[in-house]
């Protein structure tokens, strides 16, 4: 029990309890509860909550038609890929990417191929050549701060693909619910502001607001978003629309910037800590230098296993996830063993130093 207690989760990407707004939330579930229970009470439209619908079309510049709001975004994102694809086409992700997003890909059928990042964003050579190989019917990226590594996809990157997709055919699957959290630097455009005829854009609540809502939106082109209202309808007849009402009320009286800002002021120190200590603990380790969302990720010191550092790891009080499942690889390609995401969000700054005390440790062993 003892040693279970100071174990050091260093494998999730969630936020801590106390990012949660829980007292603001209380009071939107009462309002709401009290104005429009009938409304929120009962099943609607798949497309979700009208007024949280108008809501995220000002946000975005886009009526409220092309917006969808689902049960979370990673549902989303499997209904996208049945209307967008056939099982058997070919898709490309970053590598590494969602290990989540991989297995929603992969149980459509489909073949996902992974294209390697660099500190800007996807290598376009390699972009390149894979497109002109395998025609991929979409690809599917988290331009800001991405889920595992934390890299953001520079501008003239966002652009190269924008142009590739037109050129060549394929949809872009914008997915980014970390975009709002960043910690320094200048705001990039969103691949969907730059060109919404071929992108289709994710996000979610899960991290700005609460993952347990379960509220994540789609926004795209009206004929596609109609297409996927029907696969929801006929998925789950109408979404949670309780949480969407509350989620819409947060958001009407003007508490979703100011509690963004908390959450900044919140996670800032927490990516600043687990950068001070990879750079007094683990140096001959390279790590990304995220501005802004959830995780940092860690290639292992050369000819270090990833595998006996996870073991050693476990011995001495730290879980770490498997770097493989982000990795969607060809033979031959690098296989993710040596990669470690280190999620700091949920972790107090001791905690983080302790953990990446003890991941040095194990490295070292
Ligand atoms: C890139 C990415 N997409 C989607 C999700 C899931 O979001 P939701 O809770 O809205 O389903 C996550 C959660 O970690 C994520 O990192």
């Amino acid at each position: 029990m003892e040693a279970e207690s100071q174990m050091i989760n260093f494998t999730r990407g969630v936020p801590p309890a106390e990012a949660f707004p829980t007292e603001q939330l209380q009071a939107c579930a009462t309002a709401i509860l009290g104005r429009h229970s009938a409304v929120v009470l009962q099943y609607q439209p798949a497309a979700g909550y009208g007024p949280l619908r108008e809501w995220l079309g000002g946000r975005h510049g886009v009526p409220a038609e092309a917006v969808l709001v689902g049960n979370g975004s990673l549902q989303l994102q499997a209904f996208l890929s049945r209307v967008l694809t056939a099982p058997g086409d070919t898709i490309l992700v970053e590598r590494p990417s969602y290990d989540r997003a991989i297995t929603a890909f992969r149980e459509r059928g489909l073949r996902v191929v992974g294209v390697p990042i660099q500190a800007d964003g996807f290598d376009v050579e390699a972009l390149e050549g894979l497109v002109r190989e395998l025609r991929p019917r979409l690809m599917y990226l988290i331009p800001d701060f991405q889920n595992p590594s934390g890299l953001t996809t520079s501008l003239c990157k966002r652009e190269r693909l924008l142009e590739l997709a037109d050129q060549y055919g394929f949809w872009v699957v914008e997915d980014n619910p970390y975009r709002e959290l960043r910690y320094r630097g200048e705001p990039l455009p969103s691949l969907h502001s730059l060109d919404g005829r071929r992108v289709l854009f994710l996000s979610s609540f899960s991290k700005v607001l609460s993952p347990g809502l379960r509220v994540g939106y789609l926004i795209g082109p009206t004929d596609l978003v109609a297409r996927v209202a029907r696969l929801a309808e006929d998925t789950y007849v109408s979404p949670s629309m309780l949480s969407q009402g509350i989620a819409a009320e947060f958001c009407q009286r003007g508490w979703l910037e100011p509690n963004i800002e908390r959450l900044k002021a919140l996670y800032k120190p927490r990516l600043e800590a687990t950068l001070a200590a990879l750079e007094t603990q683990l140096s001959a380790a390279q790590w990304t230098r995220p501005e802004g969302g959830f995780f940092v990720g860690l290639d292992l010191p050369q000819g270090i296993d990833g595998t006996r550092v996870r073991a050693q790891a476990q011995v001495l009080g730290l879980k770490l996830s498997e770097g493989r499942g982000f990795f969607a690889s060809r033979p031959g390609d690098p296989d993710g063993n040596a990669f470690l995401r280190l999620p700091f969000c949920a972790l107090p700054e001791p905690e983080i130093r302790e953990g990446i005390r003890r991941l040095a440790e194990a490295v070292a062993a």
